[in-house]
C-alpha cells in the first residue's frame, strides 16, 4: 500500500496534488511520501520484531539524506558501499555502530573512513580485500569487524544483471572455500571474525531461492564453528521483490519471508542483519513528467516526455515495467488510447513503456511513473547534458525540496579549457 492516491480526479502525494508541486518546483521531479517510507519500515521490522535483527536499510537504493534520515528515525541501521554512502548515512543520523559497510572493490581510504567511524561491520568479499583491511587496520591500532559474504551459488531467478549469489558473478567468496578463507582471516591480528554475509541478488519474486542461500548459509556456520570460529553475527541481504504494477510479478510478503528466516537460521542463536533497499523505499516514490508533445507514428502514437532514461534507468537497463499514470484522471468522456512513452534522449532504449493505455492525454498534460523510490533518482546521469532533477518530500499536507534541481551550469563550473586552448583563443 502506498499513499499516491486520486482524490476529486487528481493524483496526490499524501494530502498534496502532484499539480501543486509541479508548479512549485517545475518538471520533471521525484516525489517521494514520508508516510509510504513509515508503512513499509513498520510492516518489514514488525515481521522480524520476534527475532534480533538489525534492519540496515541499503542506501544504495535512495540515498537522498531525507529518505536515510527518515528510515533512521524509525530505527534503522544502514548497510552502505561506498565512503559516499557511510557520509550519507552518518549525516541523516544513522549511528556508526548501525552501519554496514558492503561492497566488492573497497579502496583503503574507504576502509580507514569506516574504521574511523566505528561501522558495526565491514563484509569483506576477497582475501586481497581481507589482507589491505588487516594492514589498515592494524595500522590505526583497531581490530575490524569483519563477516566474509560468501556466494551461496544460488540462483536468484531475477534479472541477469542484478542476480549476485551465482558461482559466475564477481560477488563474494565462494563458499566451497569459506573453511579457508576464515583459516586465514582468524590468523590476521587486526581482523575479528564477527558474522558470515550472504546477498544473492535483488527484485527476487520467490521466496525459495532465499530458503536455498539460508539453508546453505546454516550448514556453513555449523561448520565454521567446528573449526573454532565464533559465528555470531548473520547478514542475510537484501532482495525482496515488490509488485510493479499491473505487468509485474506478485511479491512476497515480509512476514513470509521472515517465516523463511526463521525456519531456517533462526534457531543458530545469531543475531541477524537485514539489508532491505527497494521493498522499503521503491513504491515510496514516484517520478512526474510533462507531456512535451503527441506524435502520431505509422504504428503507433508517442507521448514525448520531458523526463528521459537519464532521469531513471531501470527501463533502458534492464526493460523494467514502471506503471504509468495520468496526475489528472481522464474522464469517462475519453476515448480509449495506448501510447509509447519516451523521453527526449537520442537513443531507442529511451523508453519508459510500450503500448500504455492513457486515454485524453495531451501536450502540457503530467504523467507519473510509478514505483520510482528504488534504483531511480540515484541512478540518474547527466547524459545529453540533463542535468539532475529536484527530489521533493511530501509529508501529510507539506512538502520539502530535499534535492534542488542541479543545472547545467552547475556542471559547467566543474569543467575548464585546457591551457593550450585557452591561449589560442587568446590569439597565442
Ligand atoms: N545488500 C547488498 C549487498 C546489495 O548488493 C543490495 C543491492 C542490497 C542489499 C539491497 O537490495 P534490494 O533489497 O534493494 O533488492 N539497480 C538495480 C538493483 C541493484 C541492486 C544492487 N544490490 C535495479 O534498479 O533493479
Amino acid at each position: 500500500m502506498d499513499h499516491f492516491q486520486y482524490r476529486d480526479g487528481r493524483l496526490h502525494a499524501e494530502d498534496v496534488p502532484l499539480e501543486r508541486i509541479a508548479e512549485a518546483v517545475g518538471t520533471p521531479f521525484y516525489a517521494y511520501s514520508a508516510a509510504t517510507l513509515t508503512r513499509h519500515y513498520r510492516v518489514f521490522a514488525d515481521a522480524f520484531s520476534d527475532l534480533p535483527a538489525t534492519i540496515c536499510y541499503a542506501v544504495k537504493a535512495n540515498g537522498n539524506i531525507a529518505v536515510i534520515g527518515t528510515l533512521a528515525r524509525l530505527g534503522a541501521g544502514a548497510d552502505v558501499v561506498s565512503g559516499g554512502e557511510l557520509k550519507r548515512a552518518l549525516t541523516a543520523g544513522v549511528p556508526a555502530n548501525r552501519i554496514v559497510f558492503s561492497g566488492v572493490g573497497k579502496t583503503a581510504d574507504e576502509m580507514a573512513a569506516a574504521l574511523a567511524a566505528g561501522v558495526m561491520q565491514i563484509n569483506v568479499e576477497s582475501e586481497p580485500e581481507l589482507a589491505l583491511l588487516n594492514r589498515i587496520a592494524g595500522e590505526r591500532g583497531v581490530r575490524a569487524p569483519v563477516a566474509v559474504r560468501i556466494n551461496p551459488d544460488v540462483d536468484a531467478g531475477t534479472h541477469a544483471k542484478i542476480t549476485t549469489g551465482l558461482s559466475e558473478n564477481k560477488f563474494g567468496v565462494e563458499w566451497t572455500r569459506a573453511h579457508q578463507v576464515y583459516a586465514d582471516a582468524a590468523a590476521m591480528p587486526a581482523i575479528e571474525i564477527v558474522g558470515v554475509a550472504v546477498h544473492i541478488g535483488s527484485q527476487i519474486t520467490e521466496l525459495t531461492p532465499f530458503r536455498d542461500a539460508y539453508l546453505r548459509l546454516r550448514d556453513l556456520v555449523a561448520m565454521l564453528r567446528a573449526d573454532g570460529h565464533p559465528i555470531a553475527r548473520l547478514d542475510l541481504g537484501g532482495g525482496l521483490g515488490i509488485p510493479y504494477g499491473d505487468d509485474g510479478a506478485p511479491a512476497p510478503a515480509p512476514e513470509d519471508y521472515a517465516a523463511v528466516v526463521r525456519a531456517t537460521v533462526g534457531d543458530l542463536g545469531c543475531d541477524l542483519i537485514l539489508e532491505p533497499g527497494r521493498v522499503l523505499v521503491g513504491n515510496a516514490g514516484v517520478l512526474v513528467t510533462r507531456v512535451l508533445y503527441m506524435k502520431e507514428g505509422a504504428t503507433r502514437g508517442f507521448a514525448i516526455v520531458d523526463a528521459a532514461m537519464n532521469d531513471l534507468l531501470r527501463p533502458a537497463l534492464y526493460e523494467a515495467y514502471h506503471a504509468i499514470v495520468p496526475v489528472r484522471e481522464a474522464d469517462g468522456a475519453d476515448e480509449p488510447a495506448e501510447f509509447d512513452v519516451v523521453g527526449p534522449v537520442c537513443e531507442t532504449g529511451d523508453t519508459f513503456g510500450t503500448f500504455r493505455p492513457l486515454r485524453g492525454i495531451g501536450t502540457g498534460d503530467l504523467l507519473a511513473i510509478r514505483t520510482a523510490g528504488a534504483y531511480a533518482a540515484v541512478m540518474a546521469s547527466a547524459y545529453n547534458a540533463r542535468a539532475l532533477v529536484p527530489e521533493v518530500m511530501v509529508n501529510g499536507d507539506a512538502f520539502a525540496v530535499v534535492r534542488e534541481r542541479i543545472v547545467v551550469d552547475d556542471l559547467l563550473a566543474r569543467e575548464s579549457v585546457p591551457p593550450w586552448l585557452a591561449a589560442a583563443e587568446d590569439g597565442g
